[in-house]
């Protein structure tokens, strides 16, 4: 048995600054992730950090306030405002931080961290280098990691937590490399494992983000919060769903239709294309409903950046450029490239409080895989990576401060169980010669959620789509693991990932059946308008064998009252 106080699982933003945090506090921390840790998903990202730096001639009265209260209105007033506040207000120290570490941000003229513009933000207030910000963020925590000898358990699979219900004792994980299934002692194990968006067909993210791990929690008895909130980006590239950066309009792009207009002038003819994004992205499959799109990929839109030039082009969205050309052929100094919405990000997740502390002592979670809620309904662009570093911090530090100074309370006699069902799960799988093909049911879950749950909803497709994944779920009862052999067994991974991504998916169709109002990326074609009196409440999913069980739990307001989102 190996043994850690700390265990984080995940080696991306959140989770190396969790880990960072609680090993700072002395505490014996590892790490363990799927990936080495510069390849994990938080490398993607491109446009940027918010914090109210206010270093722009045009933002010298921006201030956390200010930040937050963007971030509540651009989330649909769902967000708890005093989390929000927290996000904001931990911003410039979090950012600063990153500086002295050594992130590379851009400049501006006189050596500030230079600020670019974002959808549903007052002033600009995002910081970035380049268009690879989480990329030099990521390899920023990592040296940071490194320097501090935090141990890293490279490709390994979290399965099971080891809970006894009134204390987690660590958990049990699968070593790709060996087959092997180990368990961890640890007195707080820290969630930090991403998004879910491979559990839709279209999705900006990497193959690794199948969300199984919420799965993990979820089922030692963690509720998932607000799970039916999921983030459609507007922009990513037509057919392979690859991110093309909010930066792009950040920096004056635009978005055209199939009659060269800057459409967005019906949809927020003051913000433009920098609408925050359940905005844009409705508008956008709006203009391809009724005609005005272009037929690639089912349906698109140009960005078009040519009138930016190329020497800002180069300077500021060389990523994206390199990216177009790579997949595309397109050169966007030249022509516009075609866009679509595409899964993005889910503002649920595992439920947290303001420290990423979840209702099962010694279990945190920080990140895009936690909810504590500081997005709402709807998620502002530059907040995420923001996300990962405040909460990660948070998580870390009170992950930290759990196990200082205490004997440790762990029960080896727990930990022999879950290893001992989990091993029990796995051969059992790996014996499996049932009839049922991963792939089948793996497209049919995607297909489905993004048909039916994806940015416009209605009661009939979204029951229909419950159905199915509840017949899913059945099906995958009898799924047959082709690959017999132990070391890196990716047909055993992902037959695991998609028993956790089934249960994912079932929770977020519930609560999207049951909410029955529109608010930020949650658009109900039956219920079209935002229903406060009814719904201003966090939905809570606990897991079942049979399903999502539903309860619901005030917002917490402070300061602000919910308005008409006009931009
Ligand atoms: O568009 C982007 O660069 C993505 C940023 C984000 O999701 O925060």
């Amino acid at each position: 048995m190996l043994k850690h106080q700390v265990i984080v699982i995940g080696g991306g933003l959140a989770g190396l600054r969790a880990a960072v945090e609680s090993a700072r506090l002395g505490a014996d921390t590892a790490v363990l992730s799927l990936l080495y840790p510069v390849r994990s998903h938080s490398g993607a990202a491109q446009g940027g950090v918010n914090a109210a730096l206010a270093n722009m001639p045009e933002c010298k009265d921006d201030s956390p306030a200010k930040h937050a209260y963007d971030t509540v209105k651009g989330a649909d007033f769902l967000a708890d405002q005093d989390c929000a506040e927290i996000l904001t207000t931990d911003a410039p120290a979090r950012i600063y931080e990153l500086e002295h570490w050594g992130v590379p941000f851009s400049r501006t003229e006189d050596g500030r961290i230079s600020q670019r513009p974002f959808g549903g933000a007052g002033y600009p207030r995002t910081c970035y280098a380049a268009d690879k910000t989480g990329l030099y963020i990521l390899h920023t925590l990592n040296e940071q990691a490194v320097k501090l000898g935090i141990k890293v358990y490279n490709e390994w699979a979290a399965i099971a937590l080891a809970s006894d219900g009134a204390l987690n004792h660590g958990l049990v994980a699968l070593n790709l490399q060996t087959g092997e299934i180990a368990s961890f002692a640890a007195d707080a194990v820290v969630f930090a494992v991403g998004g879910a968006g491979r559990i839709y067909k279209r999705t900006s993210n990497a193959m690794q983000s199948t969300g199984y791990c919420l799965g993990v929690a979820y089922k030692a008895g963690i509720p998932l919060k607000d799970m039916e909130f999921v983030q459609f980006h507007p922009t990513t590239i037509v057919g392979t769903n690859i991110l093309m950066t909010e930066g792009a309009r950040g920096e004056g792009g635009y978005l055209l239709n199939n009659q060269g207009e800057r459409f967005m002038q019906r949809y927020a003819a003051k913000a433009m294309e920098l609408a925050p994004r359940d905005i844009v992205s409705r508008s956008i499959q709006i203009e391809v409903n009724e005609g005005r799109g272009f037929p690639e990929g089912g349906g698109c839109v140009h960005l078009d950046l040519r009138h930016l030039g190329r020497e800002k082009i180069l300077e500021r969205l060389p990523g994206i450029r390199e990216l177009a050309i790579s997949f595309l052929g397109i050169d966007c100094i030249e022509k516009p490239v075609p866009v679509q919405p595409g899964q993005h990000f889910i503002m649920g997740g595992i439920d947290t409080d303001k420290d990423g502390a979840t209702i099962l002592p010694g279990v945190y979670a920080a990140g895009e895989c936690a909810c504590v809620s500081v997005h709402g309904a709807n998620r502002l662009g530059g907040n995420s990576l923001l996300e990962c570093v405040v909460m990660g911090q948070r998580a870390g530090a009170a992950a930290g401060k759990f196990v200082k100074g205490k004997a440790s309370a762990i029960k080896e006699a727990v930990l022999n169980d879950a290893a001992k069902k989990a091993t029990a799960e796995v051969e059992a799988l790996l014996k499996s010669s049932g009839k049922e093909r991963l792939v089948n049911l793996r497209d049919e879950m995607a297909q489905t959620m993004t048909d039916q749950i994806g940015i416009f909803r209605e009661d009939k497709a979204m029951r229909e789509a419950l159905a199915t994944l509840h017949a899913l779920r059945v099906r995958y009862r009898n799924v047959g693991v082709d690959a017999k052999h132990r070391k890196f067994n990716l047909d055993l991974l992902r037959t695991l990932e998609l028993g956790g991504m089934l249960d994912v998916a079932e929770s977020i169709a519930a609560g999207a059946v049951a909410r029955q109002e529109s608010r930020g990326g949650h658009s109900r074609l039956d219920f079209k308008t935002r229903d406060d009196a009814n719904w201003m409440k966090h939905t809570r999913a606990h897991y079942t064998p049979d399903g999502a069980r539903l309860t619901y739990t005030p917002v917490t307001k402070t300061k602000w009252e919910p308005e008409e989102r006009k931009y």
